[in-house]
């Protein structure tokens, strides 16, 4: 290329466009790679992983064991780094960000559901979601819990500690704090992979409503076929990328 058509070039200014014009995706992953190496081993658990997350959507996650899942999570929800490529949520790459701002979108950005323990079994369900809002920065929980409570369906397990609630509800608990805390990013990461079909059914319902009533949007890993049916798109992956 010569010199000229590079000077060419440099003359392009960007349009200004006001913010509000701009359709920024809930999360966003561009050729991201990560590498993990202990000693002489290296494993390539993301390999180029692109994938787009509009807001307000629900979008489920299916690929074996193995395949980059946890991984991938654990890069939007900003507890990794990535080793090359870029994660986005919303206008940010969280790359970007100093640890204050990563700090806070770990606190009020996003909320991470796991498999299980993801409650403090001593405490009761309502406690549980009060010290989460109380990590989160909100003075006086207490109202913003028992709606939470309740709009999952658990205003009569209040009081009750989480460890003596079953699978279920305590995946239940863990959403609805999520909906307490107005995480504008919910990421579940295998949600109902220790429960039965009815409480599956439970929390998918439980999913659905945090898209639906609290706007979240949510980014379910699953093996399950019927989490994959109730979502809004699929995601396949295999081998750290995804499939097209
Ligand atoms: N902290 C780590 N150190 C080394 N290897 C890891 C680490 N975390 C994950 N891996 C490897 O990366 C690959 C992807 O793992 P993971 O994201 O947990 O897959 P999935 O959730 O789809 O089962 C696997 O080969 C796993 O052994
Ligand atoms: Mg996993």
């Amino acid at each position: 290329m010569s010199t000229s058509s590079g000077a060419v070039k440099s003359l392009y200014v960007e349009p200004e466009r006001a913010e509000q014009e701009i359709d920024w995706p809930a999360l966003q992953f561009n050729d991201v790679f990560k590498i993990f190496r202990s000693g002489p081993v290296e494993t390539v658990a993301l390999r180029g992983f692109g994938m787009r997350v509009e807001r307000g959507e629900l979008v489920a996650v299916l690929g074996p064991s193995g395949c980059g899942k946890s991984t991938m999570l654990a890069l939007a929800s900003a507890l990794d780094q990535p080793s090359a490529g870029e994660v986005r949520v919303g206008e940010w790459s969280l790359s970007l960000l100093d640890e204050t701002a990563l700090a806070d979108y770990r606190a009020r950005g996003v909320a991470l559901v796991l498999q299980r323990d993801n409650l403090w079994p001593a405490l009761t369900a309502r406690e549980n979601v009060i010290v989460s809002l109380r990590i989160a920065g909100r003075s006086d929980p207490g109202p913003a819990a028992d709606q939470a409570l309740a709009a999952f369906g658990l205003g009569d397990r209040v009081r009750q500690r989480a460890g003596s609630l079953s699978g279920g509800e305590q995946q239940r608990v863990a959403i609805a704090g999520a909906a307490a805390r107005q995480a504008p990013l919910v990421l579940a990461d295998e949600p109902t992979g220790e429960l039965d079909h009815a409480n599956e059914r439970l929390v998918l319902d439980a999913l659905r409503e945090l898209r639906d009533s609290f706007g979240s949007t949510v980014v379910a890993v699953t093996h399950s076929a019927r989490v994959a049916r109730a979502a809004d798109r699929v995601v396949e992956m295999r081998d750290g990328r995804a499939l097209a």
